[in-house]
């Protein structure tokens, strides 16, 4: 899909949708857009067939007019970032139950920041018209281009150069997030460790551009030369190989440390011996969704080239109960040389990302950030709506609550207090690989903290945000607009610097 910057005279637009976000006053803007449609604006409001309330959407044919169709999008009472991020969403949603092939936004209502709209438009426009089926493709849909409008400023050059970055950085998350989705939806049985491998090579660039991706896939032989024996045990069930995935996206001078990102991708979790429940038990396929999400944030940092350095890491196992399966009670040496007495085969997810945030050291990490399906505590704690946030260092924790908040793909922090570390003890080995009933998001993280003390650290439990169950059945494409907003961050912070 193409995004382009428009401030053409509204009378000579031509586009087969015009969506235009207003309250039940309208703006200079709205009122020529409702003159030009022969005042269908105004007669739909007060028809009340159109009351303009946040969320709300109408579309009405205009065949007479030079805009084939208008798409009104409510406004009124949308004054958090979230209720305008709803708000362009739900408006999203409905241009893609349209036929359109061109749309137009107009840009001047919801917010004054027009280059965060923009990203949000892209971004919502690019996802609302995923769909999963006809698989191996997603299906293809009938809008080709989509322009965002604003009236002529006055520094005309700087206010499109800023809605083309917005509109770009918008459509490279969307597009991330569509691919975190579909790797999370696809089965179990092709979606395998070896699958996401071959993804991650894919990604790989010939280094024509200024940044450049090589990827590096470690095979069971070469974990179990680094001492990864904590993985290990998790692929012991087999037969599916494991691999720890490297992706290394080189966009700045190669001293500058690089953001780790970690990405749990246990590509079915059957619970091991300490095998789940039937009931659900499906849904276990998107328990490598954080892998999927690095995978996505990777895709959109080459296609926006930003000028920092990013290595994406993906422990990629299966977890399988059978005759060579780890059995509970079993004990192991990690890569760290921290031995663990793996009292539930269930809890894996913490046993692959502890070897690979051992193995994280070695690319002298400035920030390292883990992303994983957890727990399902965190749902009880969190539901859907936040992903849980737990830390080593505060700053960065305040830095990723807050692009949270600008992007709406929200986080909230929980305690990594020693009280609670205290629940992973074991008569048999340096720590238990649970710590009981209580608490047991917080204590998965005070797990993962005990491998991650040489540098700042933030993990994110997307357990309750990574897809959405029942009859909208879908992986969400959760957190790659949260990595990508904290990863931008970092972009801006040295523009502001110099
Ligand atoms: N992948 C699951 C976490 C999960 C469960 C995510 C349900 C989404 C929905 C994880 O590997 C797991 O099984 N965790 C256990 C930990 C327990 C054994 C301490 C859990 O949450 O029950
Ligand atoms: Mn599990
Ligand atoms: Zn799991």
């Amino acid at each position: 899909m193409k995004f382009t910057a428009s401030s053409a005279k509204l009378a000579d637009l031509k586009t087969d949708c015009l969506i235009l976000p207003t309250g039940k006053k309208l703006n200079e803007t709205a009122e020529t857009i409702n003159q030009l449609c022969d005042g269908t604006v105004t007669s739909a409001l007060k028809s009340r067939e159109f009351q303009a309330k946040a969320g709300e959407t109408l579309i009405i044919n205009t065949p007479n007019a030079p805009i084939k169709r208008l798409l009104l999008v409510g406004t009124e009472g949308a004054q958090t970032q979230q209720q305008v991020i709803k708000v362009v969403d739900g408006a999203a949603g409905a241009v893609g139950k349209t036929s359109s092939k061109t749309a137009l936004w107009i840009g001047d209502s919801l917010s004054e920041d027009t280059k965060w709209l923009a990203g949000l438009v892209a971004r919502s426009v690019s996802t609302a018209f995923y769909s999963y089926k006809n698989h191996p493709k997603p299906k293809s849909n009938s809008l080709k281009s989509l322009g965002f409008w604003l009236p002529k400023q006055s520094n005309p050059q700087a206010a499109t150069k800023a809605i083309r970055a917005g509109l770009a950085f918008g459509a490279a998350v969307g597009a991330g997030m569509n691919s975190a989705r579909h790797l999370g939806n696809l089965p179990a049985n092709i979606c395998t460790p070896s699958y996401l491998a071959a993804q991650a090579e894919q990604l790989a660039t010939t280094g024509e551009s200024s940044t450049t991706i090589t990827t590096t896939v470690l095979n069971r032989p070469q974990l179990e030369e680094l001492g990864m024996n904590s993985l290990l045990s998790v692929a012991a069930g087999g037969p599916a190989e494991p691999y720890l995935i490297a992706i290394n996206y080189q966009g700045a001078a190669i001293e500058d440390k690089p953001t780790v990102l970690v990405g749990k991708a246990v590509t079915f979790d059957s619970g091991g011996i300490s095998l789940k429940p039937g009931r659900g038990m499906d849904e276990m396929k998107y328990d490598m969704c954080g892998g999927a999400s690095v995978l996505g944030v990777m895709a959109a940092l080459s296609e926006l080239q930003l000028p920092i350095n990013v290595v994406g890491l993906i422990p990629a196992t299966e977890n399988m109960p059978s005759g060579t399966a780890t059995k509970p009670g079993d004990v192991v040496t990690s890569m760290s040389g921290q031995t663990i007495e793996i009292l539930n085969t269930d809890a894996e997810g913490r046993l692959i990302l502890c070897d690979s945030l051992t193995f994280a050291k070695k690319f002298n990490p400035d920030t390292v950030i883990d992303i994983a399906t957890l727990t399902g505590a965190v749902i009880g704690a969190l539901g859907k709506e936040a992903s849980g946030l737990f830390t080593n260092n505060d700053k960065l924790g305040q830095s990723l609550l807050e692009c949270g908040t600008r992007c709406g793909d929200r986080a909230w922090q929980l305690p990594l207090w020693e009280e609670y570390d205290k629940l992973l003890s074991s008569n048999f080995a340096d720590m238990a690989n649970i710590g009981g009933p209580q608490a047991g998001s917080i204590t998965a993280g005070c797990f993962l903290a005990r491998f991650a003390k040489d540098y700042q650290w933030a993990h994110l439990d997307i357990a309750g945000t990574a897809w959405v169950s029942g009859n909208n059945k879908g992986a969400t494409g959760r957190p790659v607009p949260l990595l990508m907003e904290y990863l931008n961050s970092l972009v801006d912070s040295l523009v502001d610097s110099e």
